[in-house]
C-alpha cells in the first residue's frame, strides 16, 4: 500500500493548510495514548483517512484501512499533493514507483453503496463470489457480451489485479465490487441474476461462521435468482461439501443437484493446485424455482439530532451485543479545532460486521464516515442502538 516516510514535524503545522486547503478537512487527534493521528482529505470526489504514525526517527503516513480507496493511484496522488504542499522531507516512500502496473478499469468498479439505486444496463446479470484471480469471471464475461457479470471479492489486490486486466482486455461488461458478499448479495434487487457462482470458497473447518455458505446466505440467493437460475458452488473439501449439502437441502422452494469431478472449460487458480493433488472436485447446484417478493430496501441511517463530545465520552468500551446484532465502538480522536470528533465503529451481523467511522461536529452534525452502511435489516437494527446508546435511552 502507498505509504510516505517523512522527517518528524510538528503535525500542528498542518492545521495551517487545513485552513487554506479545500481538500482537507480536518486532523483528528487520538483521545488515548496512541502515537496516530487522522488527516481528513477529500481527492476526486472521494473523502477518506490519512493515518499518521509518529515514531521517533520518521513520521510515516498511509491510507487508514476502513476508508481507504480501492484506487492506489488515488492514495499516491493524494499523498504526493500534501507532500509537496507541506514541504516535507522524504525519507522514504512507494508513492513514485508507477508505471510498471496498468491502472485500474476505474469505470467497472463498483461501490456496495452504488447498488442502493443501480441500473443494470444488460438484461442479463451473473455474480460471482470470491473470484480470486478472476480467471472464471473473466473468462465468462469475454465469452457472453450480453451478460453483465458483477465480481465481488473482499481481499482488495485481488480485487485490483482483475480491474487491471478488464482494462487491458476492454472488457465492458464486468463490475467489481471490493466487499464482502454476503453483504453485497442483501442489496441487489429479488429476480435479478442468471447465475450465481462460488467457486472453492475458503473452507474455515475452524471458524465455520465465516463461510460465505450459509442458511442467510441460500435464502438470499434464492431471492436474486431469477427462477430456473443456478447457484453454483464448486469445492475441493469433504467438509464444506457435506455441510454444503445439508444447507442446500433446506429450502423447500428450491432443487439441487451433485456432480463429482465435473470438469469446466475454463480452470481457476485453486481449482488447479487441487487437480495437481488429485481432490475430487463436487458441484452443487441449487436451483430457484419461484420468484421472489421484491425486497424491502427502505432503511433510515440518519441520526435524529446531532451529538457533542460529552456523549463520546460515556460509550462503552465492551461490545453491546443484540440478539442478532453487535455494537462496538473502538479509538476515538477529536478534531485539532475542537469542533467534533470522529470515532470507530463496528457493528451489524456477527459474520459479516461493518466497520465505518461516526463523525460529529459539536452539537451540528452526525453521520457515518466515509458513507452510510449498507442498507441490511441487521445493519438497520445496530444503527437504532447506536443511537439509543449516543442519546442514552
Ligand atoms: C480459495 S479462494 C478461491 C478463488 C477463486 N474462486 C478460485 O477458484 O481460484 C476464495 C476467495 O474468496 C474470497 N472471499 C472469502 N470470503 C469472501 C466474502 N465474504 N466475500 C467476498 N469474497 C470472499 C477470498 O478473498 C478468496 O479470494
Amino acid at each position: 500500500m502507498p505509504h510516505l516516510k517523512v522527517e518528524p514535524f510538528e503535525t500542528k503545522e498542518l492545521d495551517r493548510l487545513i485552513a487554506k486547503e479545500e481538500c482537507l478537512h480536518f486532523r483528528a487527534v487520538p483521545e488515548s495514548e496512541a502515537p496516530v493521528e487522522l488527516l481528513g482529505v477529500e481527492l476526486e470526489g472521494e473523502p477518506f483517512l490519512l493515518e499518521i504514525k509518529k515514531h521517533p526517527e520518521a513520521t510515516v503516513l498511509r491510507a487508514d484501512k476502513i476508508s481507504r480507496p480501492l484506487d492506489v493511484g488515488r492514495i499516491k496522488r493524494c499523498l504526493a499533493a500534501l507532500a509537496e504542499k507541506a514541504g516535507w522531507k522524504i525519507l522514504h516512500s512507494n508513492i513514485l514507483e508507477s508505471g510498471r502496473r496498468p491502472p485500474l478499469a476505474a469505470e467497472a468498479e463498483k461501490s456496495i453503496r452504488d447498488f442502493e439505486s443501480m441500473h443494470f444496463p444488460k438484461r442479463k446479470v451473473a455474480l460471482e463470489v470470491g473470484f480470486g484471480s478472476g480467471r472464471h469471471l473473466l473468462w465468462q464475461a469475454e465469452r457472453h457480451p450480453d451478460t453483465l457479470f458483477i465480481g465481488v471479492e473482499i481481499h482488495t489486490p485481488s480485487a485490483q489485479q482483475v480491474l487491471r486486466q478488464i482494462r487491458l482486455r476492454s472488457l465492458q461488461n464486468v463490475w467489481v465490487v471490493n466487499y464482502d458478499a454476503r453483504l453485497l448479495l442483501e442489496m441487489l434487487p429479488s429476480n435479478l441474476l442468471e447465475a450465481l457462482y462460488v467457486h472453492f470458497p475458503v473452507p474455515w473447518d475452524k471458524k465455520p461462521h465465516r463461510r460465505v455458505i450459509s442458511d442467510a446466505f441460500v435464502a438470499e440467493a434464492l431471492r436474486v435468482l431469477r427462477p430456473g437460475a443456478l447457484l453454483e458452488l464448486r469445492t475441493d473439501s469433504e467438509n464444506y461439501y457435506r455441510y454444503a449439502l445439508e444447507v442446500f437441502s433446506r429450502p423447500p422452494k428450491a432443487d439441487f443437484r451433485v456432480e463429482k469431478n465435473r470438469d469446466l472449460p475454463v480452470v481457476s487458480k485453486y481449482e488447479a493446485r487441487w487437480r495437481r493433488m488429485e481432490k475430487n472436485i463436487y458441484t452443487l447446484s441449487l436451483r430457484a424455482l419461484e420468484e421472489s417478493p421484491a425486497r424491502l430496501r427502505e432503511f433510515d441511517f440518519s441520526f435524529r439530532e446531532p451529538v457533542d463530545h460529552s456523549a463520546i465520552g460515556r460509550l462503552p468500551r465492551k461490545p453491546v451485543v443484540g440478539e442478532d446484532f453487535f455494537v462496538h465502538f473502538g479509538r476515538a480522536y477529536r478534531f485539532s479545532d475542537g469542533s467534533g470528533g470522529i470515532v470507530e465503529c463496528s457493528f451489524g451481523s456477527f459474520d459479516r460486521p461493518e466497520h465505518k467511522y461516526l463523525i460529529y461536529r459539536d452539537g451540528k452534525s452526525l453521520r457515518y464516515f466515509p458513507e452510510r452502511p449498507v442498507a441490511t435489516a441487521t445493519n438497520a437494527r445496530a444503527h437504532q442502538k447506536i443511537g439509543a446508546i449516543l442519546y442514552g435511552c
